[in-house]
């Protein structure tokens, strides 16, 4: 298959494009500033119309992974005409290019579609996003007639796209003795990016249409959460402090409880949401492989 990926450096987007160059398939991936490690490097700019059915005219691509987006909530709250252009005018132009060059798109979207007042959301559920880069995601979506993929707190083995994600931020800083403070009132079903791309190059090849949430399996706190990766990785849970979301300084509102039911992706898909368990040893299995690549030099 010819895919090309959009987000290609990011955190999804190049576990995605690992995975599919492991299985053969010829990979594109975009990016904005950060070069991405697998698959064909192409430059793709979302506030480029232009460059953007150009280059879907010259690639041609069977699928479409569109991962790529301002994922900054805060910097969307306050650079709200940017955060429009790069995931709403982006996200349609790529979709209308998508459908004059015949290929099936996929929307990465979101849990923060939702209000979090009750959590454990069905695909159906009445969206409501409780800040401005939710506000935009869910835009976006009414543009992807192929398959819209929400997931929900995203976390992989590697940096991307220039940072590091709450997991491996929660691992380094236990290894380095630091105490963090994490929020015991915020709920989440914790996705594995090894676990969501499998998910979704699924769908690529199903052509599966409509929305399903390609999260993970378990309803957790972040708290929680940070205790589980501590206990995985035989780390000091008691540098862990609990905290509450209102004693932390964030321009956006985030929801409560943006849990998301997977059922639907457990009955439609082969390779179906992990359980928090399974995730954690996958992500230990892939921090070890790529420390003993290192060390190997
Ligand atoms: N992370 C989460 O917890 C989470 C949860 C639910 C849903 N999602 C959704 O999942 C998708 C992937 O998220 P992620 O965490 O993997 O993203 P990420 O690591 O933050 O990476 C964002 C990607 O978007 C690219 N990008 C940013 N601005 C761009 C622009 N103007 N033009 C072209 N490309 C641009 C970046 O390219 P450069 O690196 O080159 O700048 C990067 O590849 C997003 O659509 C996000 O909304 C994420």
């Amino acid at each position: 298959m010819r895919i090309f990926i959009t987000g290609g450096s990011g955190l999804m987007g190049s576990k995605a494009a690992q995975i599919a160059l492991a299985r053969g398939h010829e990979v594109f991936s975009g990016y904005a500033h950060n070069q991405p490690v697998f698959g064909q490097a192409v430059r793709f700019d979302l506030e480029d119309n232009k460059g953007i059915s150009d280059l879907m005219e010259r690639l041609r691509p069977e699928v479409v992974i569109h991962s790529a987006a301002l994922t900054d909530v805060d910097r969307c709250e306050r650079e709200k005409d940017l955060a429009y252009r790069v995931n709403v005018e982006g996200t349609r132009a790529l979709a209308r290019a998508a459908e004059k060059a015949g290929s099936f798109l996929i929307y990465i979207s979101t849990d923060y579609i939702f209000d979090g007042s009750r959590g454990m959301y069905r695909e159906d559920d009445r969206t409501n996003p409780a800040n401005y880069y939710g506000y935009t995601k869910l835009q976006g979506e009414q543009f992807c007639r192929g398959c819209i993929a929400r997931a929900c707190v995203t976390y992989g083995s590697r940096p991307a796209s220039g940072k590091i994600n709450f997991a491996l931020w929660l691992i380094n800083s236990l290894k380095s003795g630091q105490e963090v403070r994490v929020v015991t009132d915020q709920f989440i079903t914790p996705t594995l990016n090894t676990n969501l791309a499998r998910m979704v190059l699924e769908a690529g090849d199903k052509r599966l249409c409509g929305v399903y949430h390609l999260a993970g399996a378990t309803r957790i706190s972040r708290y929680d959460f940070a205790l589980e990766l501590a206990r995985e990785f035989d780390l000091d849970h008691s540098l862990i402090l609990p905290s509450r979301m209102k004693d932390l300084k964030w321009t956006a509102k985030r929801p409560m409880d943006s849990s998301l039911d997977t059922s639907k992706a457990k009955r439609d898909l082969k390779e179906s949401p992990d359980g928090l368990e399974d995730s954690l040893k996958i992500l230990k299995a892939e921090v070890e492989y790529q420390s003993r690549q290192k060390s190997k030099g």
